[in-house]
């Protein structure tokens, strides 16, 4: 019987191969690649190179040169996160782990390092804490999230649209979904600066990550006791009622993943999609002449740059076979979102449309998928919908190439996204619906499309005197009306507000 060749990633590795660490041939131990380094500074290339070399599955070394496996395939991504029975996300069963070979100061730590969590458990006890996660969000009202998205992006555009320029991540995207999360969580007051930049630092793993998760718990841990007490509501509330019983240490670990990952993941879908709706002239003119709606353009980033490009990592139950590699009990894989949603089997022509296709994996799959996806895609359509109508005349104040991004494994943050408009005045979120001016159906046509880039040097056109621009979604704005309630019912400015519905539909692409 021949003898079965080591597995890549398992620590008994004894490939042959060049030196340990070979600077000139970019590898590590076994002469596997590298996925950080100077060799992984382009990522998508590098996992095009291990696609050529070993197929849907390869074999590389992640920080410490710690052996994994990386998924590159479609289907085979969604067959691991799909089939608890071979694959969990249960690290302690982690060979790497249980042999001493990730020390604990391992960069990637954080993602590791086992919690009793949902994202971390399996069987009965996943069901139990994500039953509860589910349960609580079932209760939320969409509605009632749209309003609040639509407000929060009126707040947020009122601390800029005066200066004609802003810095779309760092004073929109970064900030949004924060304000957003933290009144589903029923804790409004607690959304500041303060608390936008401890979730961002603690993320981002610097020396004071420590600190601004203390802060970002001890705001949810004084909810959750509020909550306990005196139960409303709101997302917090239903978690803690639900039958599943969590206890309260349960319930804020279970708050700060929540947050967490709706703020991280949201805030770069939205800072992603503005940048393509800004830049890429497939968008801009499909915009123009109406054809692709945003919703499309949120799917379509959803494809092409993945919030979390990885997610690390599922681990082998026991022996079993993935994209023909031989992968090993206790062996680690990285679900390979990004490489996954560009695999030529599924998307030959990566510059074709994928039309709102939903079959990309920035969610996930299996037990595990995302279950807040559509408050995620709820926020990037209602956000950016609200800021082109707020900002009708945005473009990009810098060239393309000079933008930039802070990559992880995990995921790629864009650094800047500044833009410059026409100044407009601030909009009072509180006030009912203004009475605008009924544009002729020629005219709201025209004011309605966001303006087409001027040529390339040429400065924006101040907007006075200005057209009526259509306010975003009136409605929407703190008056806990329901847009559409109020404006089928309200028999006033009927034909105003008929076009506004016009307006709505024509730009949601219905
Ligand atoms: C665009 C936004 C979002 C993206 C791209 C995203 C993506 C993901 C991914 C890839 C996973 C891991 C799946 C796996 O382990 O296989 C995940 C898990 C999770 N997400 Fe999201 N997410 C987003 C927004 C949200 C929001 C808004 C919430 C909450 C309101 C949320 C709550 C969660 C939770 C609780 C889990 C863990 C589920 C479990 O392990 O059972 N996410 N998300």
């Amino acid at each position: 019987m021949t003898p079965e060749p080591p597995s890549r990633t398992s620590t008994d590795d004894a490939m042959p191969g060049p030196p340990p660490g070979c600077p000139a041939h970019g590898t590590g131990p076994g002469g596997l690649r590298r996925l950080y380094g100077p060799e992984a500074e382009d990522l998508e290339a590098l996992y095009e190179k291990l696609r050529a070399e070993h197929g849907a599955v390869a074999p590389v070394l992640i920080h410490q040169d710690v052996p994994m496996w990386v998924v590159l395939g479609h289907s085979e991504n969604l067959h691991m996160v799909r089939t608890p029975s071979q694959f969990t996300r249960d690290s302690r069963t982690w060979t790497a782990f249980k042999e001493g070979m990730v020390a604990p100061d391992h960069p990637l730590m954080p993602h590791f390092a086992w919690q009793p969590i949902c994202s971390h458990a399996e069987g009965d006890e996943h069901l139990r804490l994500r039953g509860a996660v589910t349960g609580a969000m079932s209760t939320i009202d969409y509605r009632g999230i749209r309003r609040s998205i639509n407000r929060s992006t009126q707040l947020l555009a009122n601390r800029f649209c005066e200066d004609g320029e802003a810095d779309l991540v760092s004073e929109f995207a970064d900030h949004l979904p924060m304000a957003v999360m933290c009144e589903v969580l029923g804790m409004p007051e607690e959304y500041n600066e303060r608390m936008v930049q401890a979730a961002r630092d603690m993320i981002k793993g610097t020396e004071t990550a420590i600190a601004s998760n203390e802060y970002v718990m001890g705001a949810l841990v004084r909810l959750t006791a509020r909550r306990r007490a005196q139960p409303q509501g709101d997302f917090t509330s239903h978690l803690i009622n639900h039958p599943a019983g969590l206890t309260d240490d349960e319930v804020s670990q279970h708050l700060r993943v929540v947050l967490i990952a709706a703020y991280e993941a949201t805030a770069n879908l939205l800072a992603n999609v503005l940048r393509m709706v800004l830049t890429d002239p497939r968008f801009r003119a499909q915009l123009n002449g109406g054809q692709m709606t945003v919703p499309e353009a949120v799917e379509q980033s959803l494809w092409d740059e993945p919030p979390f490009s990885a997610v690390l990592g599922y681990f082998a139950k026991q022996e079993t076979e993935l994209g023909g590699q031989r992968i090993r009990k206790g062996d680690g894989l990285l679900f390979g979102i990004a490489p996954g949603n560009v695999d030529p089997r599924v998307r030959p022509d990566l510059t074709a449309n994928m039309q709102g296709n939903r079959s990309h994996l920035a969610f996930g799959g299996g037990p595990h998928e995302c279950p807040g996806q559509d408050i995620g895609r709820a926020i990037a359509d209602t956000g950016v919908d609200a800021l082109l109508m707020r900002l009708p005349d945005v473009q990009l104040a810098c060239e393309e190439h000079e933008l930039r991004w802070t990559a992880s494994l995990a995921s790629r943050h864009l650094v800047e996204l500044p833009v410059k408009f026409a100044p407009k005045p601030p909009q009072d979120v509180k006030q009912r619906p203004r009475a605008h001016p009924v544009p002729d159906p020629h005219q709201e046509w025209e004011i309605t499309s966001p303006t087409p880039a001027p040529a390339p040097g040429q400065a924006a056109q101040p907007s006075a005197p200005q057209q009526p621009v259509p306010e975003p979604e009136p409605a929407g704005t703190g008056t806990g009306t329901d847009t559409v309630t109020a404006t089928a019912t309200t028999p006033g400015p009927e034909r105003r507000l008929g076009a506004w519905q016009r307006l709505l539909r024509w730009w949601r692409g219905h």
